[in-house]
């Protein structure tokens, strides 16, 4: 099978994790006979210098026909006072794929519990995927600028919550059977609906599936005080970003965390969670454990190559489980030589 992948390195540390995830898949199509074709384009900042916009019309029409979006991370601060930010770009590339699932998975692995901040048995057996909306909310809302006065925009439709929260109850029938979902329904006319939505859709198509409901500003102290009652957990778009960047450090680093962001019939779009790390950018020392993740999602989500996902994975648990890292994992390694030990322990 060959399989067209929309290559997009992004800034900062970005091109030096993609790149890793990159060979990685190269490794992999050696072994199992499958061929990947990685189109680059430039996209962010690196955009903005080449192409004077973050998302150019070219690095679109590629994204549109590919079989997958492979992305590093954008930003970073030579463009916080652009007129047009390398985020903008990014949130333009999820909306015009129509990605709205965005999966976030955490997951502590058996004898990994040492490198969690928290104790060793709150993060014993940690293994939550946070669903998040990604198409909607406050990020796709009016926006007024303004130094005096600014506005940003919550708005969610009935169909908008129905369609991420039917991936959510059925990726929990897969998992625990449990979801967990996360609004402000004490405040929020949005909050309010969310809940709403979730309750009829459970009742209606999901009755097999445990359901709870859990305030924002509860969440944040739930996740840490006892990661290991959720499973899935769903929640909009802002309350995702905050939530998934606090829960990822229970597994040791932010830069261990991929993500897949899915529509309905769509090209899936891959990341790491983390940006574009510009403390650490260029030096070697950004860990390439997200981005290798979120290619093995791929594999597995995009282009249904179950098998190969696995296999990545496994050689991750078992070097990190040999003591390799970088150094935020408590290891001595750098990007490069993480990746190269991941191939080798592939059999490359
Ligand atoms: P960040 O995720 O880039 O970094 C936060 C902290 O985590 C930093 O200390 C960084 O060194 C560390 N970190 C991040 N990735 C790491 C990795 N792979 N290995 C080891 N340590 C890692 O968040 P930030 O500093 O708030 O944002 C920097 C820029 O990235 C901003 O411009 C922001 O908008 C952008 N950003 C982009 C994305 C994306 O492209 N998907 C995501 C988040 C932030
Ligand atoms: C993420 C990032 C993005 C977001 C930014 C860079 C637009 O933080 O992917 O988590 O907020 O979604
Ligand atoms: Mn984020």
């Amino acid at each position: 099978m060959s399989f067209k992948i929309a290559f997009l390195p992004g800034d900062g540390v970005g091109p030096e994790v993609a790149d890793a995830a990159r060979q990685v898949i190269e490794c992999v199509a050696g072994r199992r006979n499958l061929s990947f074709e990685f189109i680059e384009r430039p996209f962010g900042g690196c955009a903005i210098e080449q192409a004077g916009h973050p998302f150019p019309a070219e690095t679109k029409e590629i994204c549109l026909n590919a079989d997958a979006v492979f992305l590093g991370a954008v930003g970073g601060p030579k463009w916080d006072s652009a007129s047009i930010r390398p985020e903008s770009g990014l949130l333009a590339l999820r909306k015009s794929l129509d990605v709205f699932a965005n999966m976030r998975p955490v997951t502590v692995l058996p004898g990994m519990e040492h490198q969690s901040p928290l104790k060793s048995e709150r993060a014993e057996g940690v293994d939550i995927l946070i669903v998040r909306e990604l198409t909607g909310g406050v990020y796709f809302g009016e926006r007024e600028e303004g130094t005096e006065k600014a506005s940003d925009r919550c708005a969610y439709s009935k169909p908008e919550v129905d369609r991420v929260a039917r991936i959510a109850f059925e990726a929990a029938r897969n998992r625990q059977g449990k979801v967990t979902s996360v609004d402000k329904a004490n405040v929020m006319a949005t909050g309010r609906l969310w809940r709403a939505a979730v309750i009829a859709l459970h009742e209606s198509d999901y009755p097999d599936v445990a359901l709870e409901h859990v305030l924002v500003d509860a969440m944040a102290m739930k996740l840490i005080q006892a990661p290991s009652n959720f499973d899935v957990v769903l929640t909009e778009n802002m309350f995702g970003d905050i939530l998934s960047d606090e829960a990822s450090v229970i597994a040791g680093s932010i830069g261990l965390a991929p993500s897949a962001s899915l529509g309905q019939t769509s090209v899936g779009l891959y990341e790491p969670i983390h940006g574009s790390a510009p403390d650490i950018a260029g030096q070697d020392k950004a860990n390439p454990i997200g981005a290798i993740l979120s290619a093995a999602m791929m594999l597995r989500y995009s282009f249904g190559e179950d098998e190969a996902a696995r296999e990545i994975e496994n050689a991750i648990d078992s070097i990190v489980r040999d003591g390799h890292g970088t150094a935020d994992i408590g290891g001595n390694d750098g990007t490069c030589s993480l990746a190269r030990k991941i191939c080798q322990r592939l059999g490359a």
